[in-house]
């Protein structure tokens, strides 16, 4: 085993003399193939025999108490087979956001709180009866609109503690510049493509899930403790995941009542909840408030920054949106203030959606940065350089890497920034008013515990095995290459085993912490196996080279599959936070680069073409940390400019929960998008120096295109989605 916490500016030498030249390399994904033939199997593919439907029934009002529930005219439905209503753990079945509500209760926190579930021999079964489940409640008014809630300013959840330094009101009022604006955001659905889909099992008193899941090692032990049974009772399988966007990080209610359902019918149970089931069941991204104040002088240096936020939850779920969460190491400023307030509501739970805080946080700050250096006559890149901080302005700690400046320049280089005209609305195409935006996008770095195992095999191929996901993000891949990497073989001799829990327990695919974490848990597995190839080699490790399937020291070479002398070689690795990894700030950067058309006639907004910038440590694969970066800046122009999960304040349901209404970017929205990387190993951050890729991209991507539209129009936008009617 080799276990190694960061605690050392060393790269593991496994790594550093690694000469294969695979890890880096845009290898096209290499489970693509099971995928487009559709041999890739997801979560609701597989029945096994005797499998059974189930449909949540969900709480009719938003407020109040349930008083009774009749399932007399569903369960006499032919076909159905049992409905489950009066479970404890129905009410209080683990969310996706932390539930806190004990088990059994009566009452009601948001409209679509599953209060039953019906099990039909199929799924249409089982979903026209749970709409013949009569539920009575005592409704009371409920809390449905934001604007009209009033704010906690000292919320009692929520991870991001208020950070105030220096004396907020002093610096606002002595310096000869300031800047104060609010600016909103709606709330955003995680629309994953692929359904929240489980099917559970049992076998005795073992429990298996396959399910639609981000993070099966932390789901396992949130499934076990919802029905009250050991962790290693529980197996979670989920090979394949089409897409999560932080909405399958937790464990849904209704895989708790998959699980309920098959164990009372003896039979396996499955579940796929339909889109806008989707919208009430999965946790979405909190509406905001976002207050910006700043204070500088003429020449545009930051004296204080200030970026308070609201967001509302609902009394049953701890998660809190870290509003101001990469503002803080963003600029300079002695005087600095970030915090986020609570608005609590009868509204479905409020939870981890793609890069939480920074995802509308950056847009508020992004757009206030190009209002600033409006005001002040500057470029805003020039504003940007002018407070950029040569260490963590909040935290007083050194950045581990940061290349933040160099982003602006190869963007502005690339973009053609230089030809920026300053003057809003001069630049007209027959009746386009044309314009160029930026903004800098930045998304905090996280290192978690991460194990695997890694084996070489007697033919030599090797075997890496790990409870890791692929959310679609290339997990596969880049496990395969970096096994590759440190032990000397081509990926297509790399067996990459994942998505079981009982592989060793990983990070998961949340937090962008997924691929670092991973990559560096297999390369101390790989090290683990380097140490006995060394003892059969008679060599010390560092002699050894490795490649292509064959390993040389002393002058000697010889095939891995000789060396394995008919028996495998197990590896195995655990990488963990060590203190390298706190005392250095940790973020990765970007600048974003937009150039829009809008139509001067019709305020119809078109994004021309867009570039980014990144510095994100290690770029692992080329080809999918640029697909990830590329969805982030697509949901950035999408949020910009259409998305909005709209809330009915009369009745505390959405308006739009489904793909016909609310709006998401499709291709005739998205121009060519160019991602570059500026790529520099960060060893604080893991053994492989990467940092996260997975979050950044939408960072600050919707700022750049309303910076544009400004540009392009002189309408400054501070309440997104900037719709046709605000540009009028
Ligand atoms: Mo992420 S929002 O932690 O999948």
């Amino acid at each position: 085993m080799t276990e190694q916490a960061i605690d050392t500016a060393e790269r593991p030498g496994g790594l550093k003399r690694a000469v294969q030249g695979l890890l880096g390399t845009p290898l096209p994904r290499i489970e693509g193939p099971l995928k487009v033939t559709g041999a890739a199997h997801y979560a609701y593919e597989d029945a096994p025999a005797g499998t059974a439907y189930l449909a949540v029934v969900g709480a009719p009002v938003g407020a109040g108490e349930v008083t009774a529930i009749d399932v007399s005219a569903a369960e006499a439905l032919p076909g159905v087979l049992a409905v489950i209503h009066d479970d404890p753990r129905i009410m209080a079945g683990e969310g996706n956001s932390n539930r806190l509500a004990e088990q059994g209760t009566r009452r009601i926190f948001y409209a679509g709180q599953p209060v039953a579930a019906v099990v039909a021999e199929t799924q249409a079964t089982a979903r026209e009866a749970a709409l013949l489940v009569r539920v009575e409640v005592e409704a009371r008014d409920g809390r449905y609109d934001f604007a009209a809630e009033p704010v906690d300013d000292k919320p009692e959840i929520g991870f991001l503690p208020p950070i105030s330094k220096g004396d907020l009101d002093a610096a606002m009022r002595d310096a000869p510049v300031t800047f104060d604006a609010t600016y909103t955001t709606p709330a955003h659905f995680p629309a994953a493509l692929e359904p929240h889909a489980t099917t559970a099992w049992w076998e005795g008193d073992r429990l298996t899930v396959r399910s639609s899941n981000q993070v099966i090692g932390a789901a396992k032990g949130t499934i076990a403790k919802a029905l009250g049974i050991a962790d290693d009772q529980v197996r979670v399988l989920a090979p394949f995941v089409g897409g999560g966007f932080g909405g399958k990080t937790g464990v849904g209610p209704e895989v708790i009542l998959a699980a309920i359902a098959a164990e009372k019918l003896g039979r396996p149970v499955k579940v796929a909840l339909p889109r806008r089931d989707t919208a009430y069941l999965v946790h979405h991204r909190s509406e905001t408030r976002q207050r910006i104040r700043m204070a500088c002088d003429h020449d545009g240096h930051i004296s204080a920054i200030a970026h308070e936020g609201v967001a509302y939850q609902n009394d049953d779920a701890a998660f809190l949106e870290p509003i101001p969460f990469g503002s803080i190491p963003l600029y300079s400023g002695d005087t600095r203030v970030f915090r986020t307030a609570l608005a609590r509501v009868d509204l479905p739970p409020t939870g981890a959606v793609r890069a939480p805080g920074e995802a509308i946080g950056t847009f508020a700050i992004e757009c206030a940065m190009d209002e600033l250096a409006e005001q002040l006559g500057l470029d805003p890149i020039e504003l940007r350089r002018r407070n950029e901080p040569t260490y963590d302005p909040t935290s007083s700690k050194p950045f581990s890497t940061r290349r933040l400046l160099d982003c602006y320049a190869e963007g502005a280089r690339h973009f053609g920034w230089p030809d920026r005209v300053p003057d809003p609305g001069t630049t007209l195409e027959g009746e386009w008013l044309i314009g160029i935006g930026m903004a800098a996008a930045l998304r905090g770095n996280f290192t978690v515990t991460a194990a695997a195992n890694v084996r070489l095999e007697p033919n030599g191929r090797v075997t890496v095995e790990t409870d890791m996901t692929d959310i679609g993000t290339g997990t596969y891949t880049i496990l395969a290459q970096t096994a590759g990497e440190v032990l000397g073989v081509e990926a297509a001799r790399v067996d990459v085993r994942i998505g079981d829990t009982n592989y060793p327990k990983s990070a998961g695919s949340g937090g962008s912490f997924g691929a670092g974490s991973a990559c560096a848990a297999v390369v101390l597995a790989c090290e683990d196996v380097l140490a006995e190839l060394a003892l059969r080699m008679n060599a010390a490790p560092e002699e050894l080279v490795l490649k292509d399937g064959c390993v040389a020291a002393g002058g000697r070479e010889v095939p891995l599959a000789d060396l394995a002398r008919g028996e495998p070689i197990e590896g195995r690795g655990k990488s963990s936070p060590g203190q390298q990894a706190k005392r250095t700030s940790q973020a990765s950067h970007g600048a974003h680069f937009c150039e829009v058309a809008v139509n001067a006639v019709t305020g119809e907004v078109r994004v021309r073409r867009m570039l980014g910038v990144f510095d994100v440590g290690r770029v692992l694969n080329a080809k999918t940390a640029a697909n990830q970066i590329v969805g982030g800046m697509v949901w950035g122009v999408s949020y910009a400019l259409g998305e909005a999960a709209v809330v009915d304040t009369r009745s505390g349901r959405f308006v739009n929960p489904d793909f016909g209404e609310y709006h998401v970017a499709v291709n005739a929205d998205v121009p060519h998008i160019d991602v570059h990387f500026i790529e520099e190993i960060d060893d604080a951050a893991n053994q492989v120096g990467a940092k996260g890729v997975g979050e950044l991209g939408i960072s600050g991507a919707g700022a750049a295109v309303i910076n544009a539209i400004h540009n392009a129009t002189g309408v400054r936008v501070r309440d997104v989605p900037a719709t046709l009617d605000t540009l009028l």
